[in-house]
């Protein structure tokens, strides 16, 4: 479903990525782990083609070729990243900016349908329903923010999911309604996973089918979840 191939990455004075692959199929849920700075979120955001960053090689969804596509459009195509730091919009409410992606997406929900929907995703993920009417992620702790990200991935129901450190800054209780939310809409819709992490923990609620070390720019090593319990008892410098 998501094919990446020879991804080279740079900003104005330094090489990030050099020659990645990955091939994640329908379906699947690949967890990427490596040192802090080594461009996991880079990765990340440069498959919502972030113009910050300068690329060669190709990126494919579902045999159409993203590469160089408009972000709201790689979006539109069912992408949805969960940002390590979300970012706060002054000016606009999560209720608006919901209502105005489901139309610009063909979903029209009506008033009542919409309510329903989305003060039934703030009760399950223990947030109060005011959060709909708040301007998005301002003013909201490290914790909330991640899950009032989680409002828009349940509300938009995106088929492919890229969760960058999505349990950095979550309680040990948050962590587990977090996780324990990810794997319903995963039993729901099957989406494609991709998680990245520095901690095994997470992958425990969610369970990858691989797992991957990011190093030097590439992807050094992959194999299944055991490789996540190498890297927590042998850190990264044997890989
Ligand atoms: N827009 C940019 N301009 C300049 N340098 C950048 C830019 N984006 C990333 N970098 C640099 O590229 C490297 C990779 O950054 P990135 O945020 O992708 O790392 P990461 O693997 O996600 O790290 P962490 O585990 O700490 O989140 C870092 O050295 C960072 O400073
Ligand atoms: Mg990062």
């Amino acid at each position: 479903m998501l094919n990446i191939k020879n991804l080279s990455v740079d900003t104005e004075d330094k090489k990030i990525l050099n020659n990645l692959n990955l091939n994640i199929n329908d379906g699947e849920i690949h967890a990427i782990m490596g040192p802090n700075g080594v461009g996991k979120s880079t990765l990340c955001k440069v498959i919502l083609n972030d113009k910050n960053y300068k690329k060669s090689g190709t990126i494919i969804l579902n045999d159409k070729d993203i590469t160089n596509e408009e972000t709201y459009q790689i979006a539109k195509d069912g992408v949805f990243l969960l940002n390590q730091n979300p970012i706060e919009l002054e000016g606009i409410t999560n209720a608006e900016m919901l209502r105005t992606t489901l139309n610009a997406q063909g979903k029209k929900l009506n008033i009542f349908e919409f309510s329903k929907k989305a003060k039934e995703i703030c009760n399950e993920l223990n947030i109060p329903e005011n959060f709909l009417h708040r301007e998005i992620n301002l003013g909201m702790s490290g914790g909330e923010k991640k899950k009032n990200e989680l409002i828009h991935l349940w509300m938009l129901e995106p088929s492919f999911i890229i969760l960058d450190e999505i349990d950095s800054g979550l309680d040990v209780d948050a962590l587990k309604v977090v996780s324990e939310s990810i794997m319903k809409y995963y039993e729901k819709f099957k989406p494609s996973i991709l998680i990245i992490t520095h901690h095994k923990k997470i992958l425990e609620y969610i369970k990858p089918d691989f797992v991957h070390i990011l190093k030097d720019g590439t992807i050094k090593k992959s194999g299944d979840y055991s490789l996540a319990n190498y890297v927590e008892e042998n850190g990264f410098n044997n890989i």
